[in-house]
């Protein structure tokens, strides 16, 4: 396998999670050393499941970098619907495209797919399994309000199905953090990734309630139940609604909290948090952009580690 798909956090060292933040700051101070930087190449943007965030900041970020993006559109007017397989689709769309940003509803179809081809291939989320860019952009977040050594975070929600978790929770182990996962007992972290974790020497906690750890806490990474991978609607409406947060909820949190969500959300963070200066999702949002267009840099200019 090339050494510049970006296919899972597992993957990304110390140094290269570094490497790319600092970039992500580097363009953050100057964008316009950037622009123009990439005039000609092509990024080929194969959503095969919906995305606003990752899709339009990847699509933002080639464009500031001076490249072109081509996408496959809706799945319903590709040729995905007369039945092409992913592989075929993949070989001839690295034809088109001097990289490919990859979105498939089954686990393993990044690391699947960067096999076919020759082209980096950025995961950018394989059905339950990972969502690596997602977790730098989390990092720089976290990385520009607290650093990413001596931190307490709290990660809440769907940790079964949420593939940010589980790259954010493999990316944390690079540094000094201490990782609390508090969800329903149906829903904890696969054990796959809690036997990574273990191996890894990580400082991690489990619980089923917010309350008992929520002081300790310098980040609260919000997520998600994933309805949509649910292979049983009753569960979801039985758990969905627990571990909500309110602006009254976090009255018991450090003042320096910060609170964060991949988004979309659906009702887990209450809008009277948005006003409180704990709130940082949309912020973690709007980093996509300066930290792909460091990711796209270092990948299309070949300096990738
Ligand atoms: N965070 C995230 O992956 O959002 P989208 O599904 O909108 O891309």
């Amino acid at each position: 396998m090339r050494q510049d798909h970006l296919i899972t956090a597992t993957q990304l060292s110390r140094p290269d999670i570094e490497a790319v933040l600092d970039r992500a700051r580097e363009i953050d101070g100057s964008r316009e050393a950037f622009e123009q930087r990439y005039s000609g190449s092509v990024l080929a943007l194969c959503f095969f499941e919906p995305s606003t965030r990752t899709k339009m900041s990847f699509e933002t970020a080639a464009k500031r970098l001076g490249a072109e993006t081509i996408d496959m559109g809706s799945i319903e007017s590709s040729s995905v619907k007369k039945g092409e397989s992913l592989a075929d689709t993949v070989r001839v769309i690295e034809g088109y495209a001097d990289a490919l940003v990859l979105r498939h509803p089954s686990e393993g179809s990044a690391k699947m797919a960067s096999e076919f081809v020759d082209v980096p291939v950025i995961n950018a989320g394989d059905g339950a399994g990972q969502h690596p860019s997602q977790t730098l952009l989390d990092l720089h977040t976290i990385r520009e309000r607290h650093g990413l050594d001596d931190l307490t975070i709290g990660i809440m929600g769907d940790l079964k199905y949420g593939r940010t978790v589980h790259s954010l929770a493999s990316a944390l182990t690079n540094f000094d953090a201490t990782q609390h996962f508090i969800s329903p007992e149906s829903l904890r972290l696969p054990r796959s990734v809690r036997f990574d974790l273990h191996e890894s020497g990580a400082q991690v906690r489990e619980h089923t309630e917010l309350d008992a750890v929520l002081p300790e806490l310098d980040v609260l990474y919000v997520t998600r139940i994933q309805r949509e991978r649910f292979p049983d609607e009753n569960e979801y409406h039985q758990i969905a609604g627990e571990y909500r947060i309110d602006a009254d909820t976090l009255s018991a949190a450090d003042p320096d909290l910060t609170v964060m969500h991949p988004l979309p959300r659906v009702d887990e963070i209450a809008a009277d948090v948005d006003e409180t200066s704990h709130a940082r999702y949309f912020e973690q949002a709007h980093n996509g952009v300066p930290v792909r267009m460091a990711l796209l840099d270092m990948l299309l200019g070949g300096d990738a580690a």
